[in-house]
């Protein structure tokens, strides 16, 4: 991989990384990175739907900026939110053109309403399979591009910077355990959230917040690291994940009950089931606290149309023997999105020079204090052209530039795997128990001291050693993602105890 020398690096290859590289294909040699090959992305993943106006209705548009705004409760960059609304429906349309089928009741788009949204506006493709429908178009469309390069299983680790221009990344091949600096005029970080964060998340275990936490340590800005969005509703039982129970089941018809049989919701907010994501949580988190259980309850509904409007999430719950038509579903919130990351402008450029960021990495301002279900992967598409369009303008490298040696930095990774395992699961139980859904000053005080704890792992010379053997194999993943999610921890927990009123996902329950 060291021989190819791209024009262009993407690290990342979910929505926002795959459409960003599509576009800067054009303007150069483009190298597109993952940790985890292309089916392991929160993009692959996403079920409810992507949010966009494709009738022409006078006021749909405006409609749609105006839920982004309210749901984002007046924290959202406005002119990135009419960005957003006012590309999405071309950038929907240029899938559809490349290939992507969404499904149709008769000759027109099946819409349905989530949480906060006034209208029904979201597609979906195949049910509940939106992410995958968009990412395999994506992927069958770049992989027509001659200059476009996959290189998965490649862990992006640190960027290169000199003089203040990011000039690459060092990369962790890791088939073969060997480092590699990648030298580019332009680097684009689509690589995702952090629920990984958190012990309990709907994010896929690749999401661990290394962009972020990459950016942090090459200094280019973050910001909104104390808005995450916890999702309502995901699978609780004790053999399963936090698997998510996508917010279109409330949109169809799907209600909540405690433990008594009781439909809560409308005790909580006149909209009920679909309340902003934010209240649901809290309400759910309310409940539970009262020592009731919460279920999903579709079983009032047809049960054919139930199975086959959510094929994806009816054959997962049966994995851990749960009908979703028939019986009432266990829930209990978990992590689901990062509102903050790196900031960046209206084409994706962050304060660090050559440096992109595109997709829930990334800063934009469309989602303030609280996202509008079905906008992140709009975010992704919408955000990830325009990356990539910009990418046009770079010049080359000024002159070959000098790579520092990552290794004089560190050997083999010091530490028994044992040392890391405990460390996150130590990390994600503090934010968990102490920066989740309800915070408090005190909990954000406890949660800095446990954190300040692990940060020696920041200082510990890091995996550098070429080698097969299995075992350091995973050690060295093990130690980067444990390094980067104690950094963006710290991060969250800092901006968290910077904000001192409850606003949107932030909330304090001493404010
Ligand atoms: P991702 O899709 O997460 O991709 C990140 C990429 O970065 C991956 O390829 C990964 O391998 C790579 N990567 C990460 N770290 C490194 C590294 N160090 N080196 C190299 N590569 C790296 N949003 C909606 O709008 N509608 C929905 O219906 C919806 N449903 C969702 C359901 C679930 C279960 C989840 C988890 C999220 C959902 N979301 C939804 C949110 C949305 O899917 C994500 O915000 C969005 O897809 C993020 O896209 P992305 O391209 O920024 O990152
Ligand atoms: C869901 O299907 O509930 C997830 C939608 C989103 O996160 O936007």
């Amino acid at each position: 991989m060291k021989n190819i020398a791209p024009d262009f690096l993407l690290i990342g290859s979910g929505v926002a990384g795959l459409r960003a590289a599509i576009s800067a294909s054009r303007y150069g040699r483009v190298l597109i990175l993952n940790k985890g090959g292309l089916n392991e992305s929160s993009s692959q993943k996403a079920q409810g739907g992507v949010a966009a106006v494709l009738n022409a209705e006078e006021g749909e548009i405006d409609s749609h900026y105006q839920d982004t705004i309210d749901a984002g409760r007046g924290l959202c960059h406005d002119e990135a939110v009419r960005v957003l609304v006012e590309e999405g429906p071309n950038r929907i349309l240029e899938l559809i053109e490349w290939g992507a089928t969404f499904d149709k009741i008769g000759s027109q788009f099946a819409t349905v309403l989530e949480g906060a949204h006034r209208k029904g506006r979201i597609l979906r493709a195949q049910g509940d399979a939106t992410g995958a429908e968009i990412v395999k178009t994506l992927v069958e469309k770049a992989r027509k591009i001659p200059n476009l390069i996959f290189s998965p299983n490649h862990f992006a680790i640190d960027l290169i910077v000199e003089d203040g221009i990011c000039q690459g990344a060092w990369v962790l091949d890791q088939a073969k355990n060997t480092m590699d600096p990648i030298l580019a005029r332009g680097v684009v970080l689509a690589t995702g959230g952090a629920g990984q964060v958190f012990s309990r998340t709907t994010n896929p275990t690749v999401v661990t917040g290394d962009g972020i936490a990459m950016a942090i340590r090459a200094g280019a800005m973050v910001s909104d690291m104390e808005f995450v969005q916890f999702h309502p509703t995901s699978l609780f039982l004790s053999n399963a994940p936090a698997f998510l129970l996508s917010e279109a089941m409330r949109g169809e018809g799907g209600l909540l009950r405690n433990s008594d049989g009781k439909l809560f919701m409308a005790a909580y907010h006149p909209d009920s089931e679909l309340a902003p994501r934010d209240i649901v949580t809290r309400a759910i988190w309310h409940q539970m606290r009262q020592g009731q259980s919460v279920f999903l309850d579709l079983t009032h509904m047809e049960s054919a149309y139930v199975r086959e409007r959510f094929p994806t999430i009816d054959k997962t719950c049966r994995e851990y023997g749960v009908d979703i038509a028939c019986d009432k579903i266990p829930v209990a919130p978990a992590a689901h999105y990062m509102m903050g990351g790196i900031k960046t402008d209206l084409f994706g450029r962050t304060s660090l020079n050559r440096l992109w960021a595109a997709g829930e990495v990334a800063t934009t301002g469309v989602h303030g204090a609280n996202r509008l279900a079905s906008n992140a992967l709009l975010e992704g598409l919408v955000f990830g052209a325009r990356v990539g369009d910009d990418l046009k303008n770079v010049a080359p490298l000024p002159q070959t530039p000098p790579i520092p040696l990552f290794n004089q930095r560190g050997g083999i990774c010091p530490s028994p795997l044992e040392t890391y395992y405990a460390m996150q699961k130590c990390v994600k139980d503090t934010m968990w128990h102490d920066v989740g859904i309800i915070r408090s000053a005190k909990s954000l005080e406890r949660a800095m001291k446990q954190i300040k704890e692990c940060e020696w792992v920041m200082n510990e010379p890091l995996p550098a050693a070429p080698t097969n053997k299995g075992e350091e194999k995973i050690s060295s993943r093990l130690a980067l993602e444990t390094r980067n999610l104690v950094i963006v921890a710290a991060a969250i927990i800092t901006a968290a105890r910077a904000r001192k009123e409850s606003i949107g996902a932030h909330f304090l329950e001493d404010s």
